[in-house]
């Protein structure tokens, strides 16, 4: 068993004994849309309450073997990130703001009962799949390497309690779009589900949230939109957020607001970027709760313009048209608005590496 020294962390490599043919590679690169296919390598380190971290190796990418009695497959003890690698036009690679995953990672495992990992460990485990798959960065237009560090309860144990052991992996997939259609603007569906509850997980990336997102989902799918855009559970008033997204409204005149970060809303590490790209911009960011009903008299009114979702995987996404049991409404033109597409501009620039990053958010790992 490797444990971790406290200076140097050195991950046993074990490359993969047949990895896919370029060939092959390259036709996923070219057309990669969102989390369909992965690379040859994966990340695991393992925790035990005796030996802490232990045994980090990069492995080929393949099924894992569980216990059936492990407690994520019974209780879901689960969170995960996402994040992305790009590859920058000199050719290097880069990642985005990995501290902030590796922070709000530590958060999810506090509110789930499982062992925070130090954030050196988790940004040094993302440059070694990185490195081990360097070769898997899209060649299509906005393509990136979207990476996903997760953990999960591998204790064999029935009884509800926190496991005492755990295992952190990540894997990573070569990213396009995440919308499939494509379509210049998104339409919602607003959900009579509610997503999290105030004291529940809805800060917490879990999978729990999301798998308690699917029904809503599958509904806005089935009356032909795009994503679910959840109130919150007290009032079934106040907008909180989309299926797997934070969401911006943007004014008439020159002010954005998004939700404010109220212990049932994911802290968005895109939502944080963007308001201070906005306030970089001189723009007015409030973020404060608003109502749906504010929203589409807002809209129809002409205060509101433009509105748009953001996330790691979404990016920045305009929103066209919001429907509801009471009757739907446009946003703006029902297209991308200006404002919407300078922000976008801005972020993805500094994220590509071809524009100044002010911040500090660009980590290069090779
Ligand atoms: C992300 O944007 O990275 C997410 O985690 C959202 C979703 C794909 C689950």
């Amino acid at each position: 068993m490797a444990t971790l020294a406290d200076s140097a962390t050195r991950f046993a490599h074990t490359p993969h004994p047949a990895p896919t043919p370029a060939a092959v590679r390259d036709e996923v690169l070219a057309n990669p849309g969102f989390g369909l296919r992965f690379t040859d390598h994966m990340v695991s380190i393992d925790w035990s309450e005796e030996a802490g971290w232990h045994n980090p190796a990069v492995l080929p990418y393949g099924p894992i073997a569980l216990d059936p009695a492990a407690s994520v497959l019974h209780y879901a003890q689960e969170i995960f990130e996402g994040l992305k690698a790009y590859r920058h036009p000199d050719g290097s690679m880069a990642l985005f703001r990995p501290q902030a995953n590796a922070a709000r990672f530590n958060r999810s495992a506090r509110r789930l009962a499982m062992p925070e990992l130090p954030e050196e460990l988790f940004i040094q485990a993302i440059r070694e799949i990185v490195a081990a798959d360097k070769d898997w960065f899209p060649t299509v237009e906005g393509g990136s390497l979207y990476l996903r560090p997760f953990m999960i309860a591998t204790e064999a144990f029935l009884g509800v309690r926190a496991a005492k052991s755990y295992r952190f992996m990540v894997i990573a997939s070569p990213a396009g779009n995440y919308f499939k259609s494509g379509a210049p603007a998104v339409s919602l569906w607003v959900s009579d589900y509610t997503r999290a509850a105030p004291g529940g997980t809805g800060a917490a990336k879990c999978g729990g949230n999301y798998a308690a997102s699917l029904v809503p989902t599958a509904e806005a799918f089935a009356r032909g939109h795009d994503q679910v855009l959840f109130l919150d559970a007290a009032e079934r008033k106040w907008i909180e957020e989309l299926g797997g997204m934070n969401v911006f409204f943007a004014f008439a005149d020159g002010s954005l607001l998004t939700p404010a970060l109220s212990g049932t809303i994911l802290e968005g590490v895109t939502r944080d970027s963007l308001i201070a790209l906005a306030r970089d911009e001189g723009l007015t960011v409030r973020e404060d709760k608003y109502s749906l009903d504010q929203w589409r008299a807002d809209a129809a009114s002409g205060q509101l313009v433009e509105a748009f979702a953001c996330g790691t995987a979404a990016v920045v996404t305009p929103i066209g048209k919001v429907a509801g049991h009471d009757g739907e409404f446009t946003i703006g033109s029902g297209g991308p608005g200006q404002l919407t597409g300078k922000l976008k501009a801005r972020l993805t620039a500094i994220q590509r590496g071809e524009a100044p990053d002010p911040h500090g958010w660009v980590m290069r790992i090779g």
